[in-house]
C-alpha cells in the first residue's frame, strides 16, 4: 500500500504529454567484462528529435496502474516502462490514486529511438502535472536511472552527452537544427541481445592458437585495448566539436549546421552497434545504403537499431529523400532535431 497523504476534493484533470524520440550522434561501446555490474561502458551523444508518441495520464480513485494501447506490441503489464515510472512516481510523491495511462504509438517499439524510455519520462511528468506536485531533480534522476540506461536523457532533452552505461547525462550546447530522415524498417532489435553479440564478437576476435585469430568477417578485429582507445578518441573528438566551428558561428560567417556536418564526416563519428547489427540483419545495411543514395550528408544506425537516420542540407531535401525511400517500400519520414528549450516547453506544458 502506498503512503497516500493526498485527499482530492475534485476530480483531477487528465494530462497529455508528448513523448519525443532520440537518435545517437555517434555511439562507442567499451569492451566486455570491465564493469562489475555487467553493463558496457558507453560514450554517446543523444539528440532529441521532433517525432513523438503521446502519453495521456489520468489519475482516478483506487490504486494501481492501468496501461492501454491500441498497439499490440506494447505490453500492458508491469514490464512496461510507463508502469515502472508510474509506480515509482506515485510512491515518491506519496500520492494515492489509480494511474490510467493511454499510450498512442507513432514510434517503433524496439526501434533504437528510445521510445519506451521516453514514454517513462512522459508518464512521470504527466503524473506531476495531473497532481500539481513536483518531484525534485534528484528524485526524477533516481527513478529514471532505475528504469533504464536511456531514460535519464529524456529529463534533459536537446543535445546530451551520455557516459557510464548511458545513464549519466550532461546537457551539451544544442547542435544547430538539422534536417533528418528517419527510416524505420520493421525489424525489432533487442538491445540486450545486441550487447551479447558484441561480447561474442570480442571472443571471436581473440587470437586463437597463437595464429592471430580473427572474426572471419574481414572487419577489423575487436580488442579491449583498441576499443578503450576508441572511447578516448571519441572524448577528444567531442572536445574538438564543442570548441570547433560547430559550437559557435564560424568566423567566415558560414553555417553552423554545415560546420557540424563537416565535423561529423571528417572525424568519422560512428555507431559501434553497426558492427553487430549489420552482419545479423543484412537488410538493415541495405537500408543504410538506400538512405546514402538519397544524397544524405551523413547516415547512421540509431542506438541498436533498427532505425537508420540521415542528415540533409534542407527540409526539402529530407522530404524528397523520404518520398524516394517510401517508393522503394522503406518506411521513412522527414523530421528535424528538437532543441532543449523547445523539448522542455513541450513536455512540461509550459
Ligand atoms: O538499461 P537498460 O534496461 O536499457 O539495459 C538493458 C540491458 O542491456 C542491460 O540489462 C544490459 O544487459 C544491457 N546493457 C549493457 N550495457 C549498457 C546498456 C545496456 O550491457 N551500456
Amino acid at each position: 500500500m502506498w503512503g497516500g497523504k493526498l485527499h482530492y476534493n475534485r476530480p483531477l484533470m487528465a494530462v497529455t504529454v508528448p513523448s519525443f524520440a532520440k537518435i545517437n550522434l555517434g555511439l562507442y561501446i567499451g569492451p566486455p567484462g570491465v564493469r562489475d555490474d555487467g553493463f558496457h561502458e558507453l560514450r554517446t551523444v543523444y539528440q532529441t528529435i521532433a517525432l513523438s508518441d503521446s502519453i495521456r495520464v489520468d489519475i482516478k480513485s483506487g490504486t494501481g496502474v492501468e496501461i492501454k494501447s491500441k498497439n499490440k506490441r506494447v505490453p500492458e503489464d508491469e514490464s512496461n516502462t510507463c508502469w515502472k515510472a508510474a509506480e515509482r512516481t506515485m510512491k515518491t510523491l506519496r500520492a494515492r490514486g489509480r494511474v490510467v495511462i493511454q499510450i498512442e504509438k507513432n514510434l517503433p517499439v524496439q526501434g533504437g529511438m528510445g521510445a519506451g524510455s521516453s514514454n517513462a519520462v512522459a508518464t512521470m511528468f504527466g503524473i506531476e502535472r495531473a497532481l500539481k506536485q513536483r518531484l525534485d531533480c534528484n528524485q526524477r534522476m533516481r527513478i529514471a536511472e532505475e528504469i533504464g540506461s536511456d531514460v535519464p536523457l529524456f529529463l534533459l532533452g536537446g543535445t546530451v552527452l551520455g557516459i557510464s552505461h548511458g545513464e549519466q547525462v550532461f546537457p551539451l550546447q544544442d547542435v544547430p537544427e538539422l534536417h533528418l530522415v528517419i527510416a524505420t524498417p520493421e525489424v525489432p532489435v533487442s538491445t540486450p541481445k545486441a550487447f551479447k553479440r558484441w561480447d561474442e564478437l570480442f571472443a571471436e576476435s581473440a587470437p586463437a592458437n597463437g595464429k592471430g585469430g580473427g572474426n572471419g568477417s574481414g572487419a577489423p578485429q575487436l580488442t579491449a585495448a583498441g576499443q578503450t582507445d576508441k572511447l578516448e578518441r571519441f572524448s577528444r573528438e567531442l572536445y574538438s566539436w564543442l570548441c570547433g566551428p560547430a559550437s559557435g558561428v564560424p568566423a567566415n560567417g558560414g553555417d553552423r549546421a554545415e560546420a557540424l556536418l563537416l565535423d561529423l564526416v571528417r572525424t568519422g563519428i560512428e555507431n559501434d552497434f553497426e558492427r553487430v547489427i549489420f552482419p545479423q540483419y543484412p537488410d538493415l545495411r541495405e537500408v543504410k545504403r538506400a538512405v546514402e543514395r538519397t544524397r544524405a550528408r551523413y547516415v547512421s544506425l540509431s542506438g541498436s537499431g533498427s532505425t537508420i537516420y540521415g542528415i540533409f542540407d534542407s527540409a526539402a531535401a529530407a522530404q524528397q529523400a523520404a518520398k524516394e525511400l517510401n517508393a522503394k517500400d522503406i518506411p521513412a519520414q522527414a523530421t528535424r532535431t528538437l532543441g532543449r528549450a523547445e523539448y522542455l516547453k513541450a513536455v512540461h506544458g509550459a
